[in-house]
């Protein structure tokens, strides 16, 4: 009999942090109501993918988790690829929960962070391991990189309507996040701030307003580190005329998504529709 199992990873928005956070700074993610599913099937010969997929680099990246021979590999997602939504982590977790479960193992968060991080690598480089904590565990995370391993602590997310702008264009995380690192120690003050402002982002959780006005400071500081553009940063001013609370770019920047915490969806999705923006509203998830 052929044996099949299925696994799930969730995609992500970044709150605050992102990039400081490869640099041993902290940084807030929370999980959403997209994600991707892998259902892996035994099969004699080499592992391929089951579906056509639209990045090249999914087989590569999947061999970095799963054996050369043996495995008919189906992917279905429902998050945009290369937008900073956590594509590439949630495929990783799903592929490793897929593995598991054909194996009979059952495994806690952290054990799905360990095995998935190689997948997350082949993509991402140098990646903080953010993407891939929030994947595995769901919910809203404090992640920070210390010399032991990584932090992560649940927090509670507070009543957020949250809307995600799409760019249409996709960023090179891996190639940003080395043009980051090439800009130290001119950056660190910049970072340094994003820092301080992840600290004091779990007290406003609560305050929509005062957490919105602390989500444009930390796009104003992604700008000066030069992960933002032109479009990203119209895409920031559209949401704010259309009421957004605060709205910055999430995740590697570079294209991607613009996240704006709003008080009501309709005026900022509507202000997308007439811009000509793929826009749609995104739950966190628990
Ligand atoms: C990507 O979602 C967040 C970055 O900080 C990269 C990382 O932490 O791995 C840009």
């Amino acid at each position: 009999m052929t044996r099949s199992a299925r696994g799930r990873g969730h995609g992500k928005l970044v709150l605050c942090g992102e990039h400081a956070v490869v640099h041993g700074y902290p940084a807030i993610a929370f999980a959403v109501d997209r994600g991707t599913s892998v259902t892996l099937t035994e099969r004699p010969g080499p592992t391929e993918l089951a579906s056509p997929h639209t990045d090249d680099r999914v087989l590569d990246a999947l061999r970095a988790v799963l054996p050369a021979e043996g495995y008919a590999v189906g992917v279905d997602t429902d998050l945009p690829v290369g937008r900073g939504m956590g594509s590439s982590a949630a495929l990783a977790v799903a592929v490793v929960r897929a593995r598991a479960a054909l194996a009979g193992e059952e495994l806690d968060p952290d054990e799905v962070y360990e095995r998935a991080m190689p997948l997350e690598r082949v993509f991402h480089g140098n990646p903080s391991g953010i993407d891939v904590a929030v994947s595995a565990r769901g919910g809203c995370l404090w992640f920070q990189r210390t010399p032991t391993g990584p932090a992560r602590t649940p927090l509670a997310p507070g009543p957020w309507r949250v809307v995600v702008l799409d760019s249409g264009e996709a960023g090179n995380t891996a190639e940003l996040v080395a043009g980051v690192a090439s800009r130290r120690p001119g950056i660190d003050p910049v970072l340094a701030r994003i820092g301080a402002l992840v600290e004091q982002a779990p007290a406003h959780f609560g305050d929509p307003a005062a957490l919105g006005a602390l989500l444009d400071e930390n796009h104003a500081l992604l700008r000066e580190i030069g992960v933002s553009n032109d479009r990203l940063d119209g895409l920031v001013a559209l949401a704010k005329g259309a009421g957004a609370y605060g709205a910055k770019l999430a995740g590697a920047g570079g294209g991607g998504v613009v996240l704006a915490l709003v008080p009501d969806p309709e005026p900022v999705l509507a202000a997308a529709e007439r811009a000509g923006v793929v826009a749609l509203e995104c739950r966190p998830c628990p």
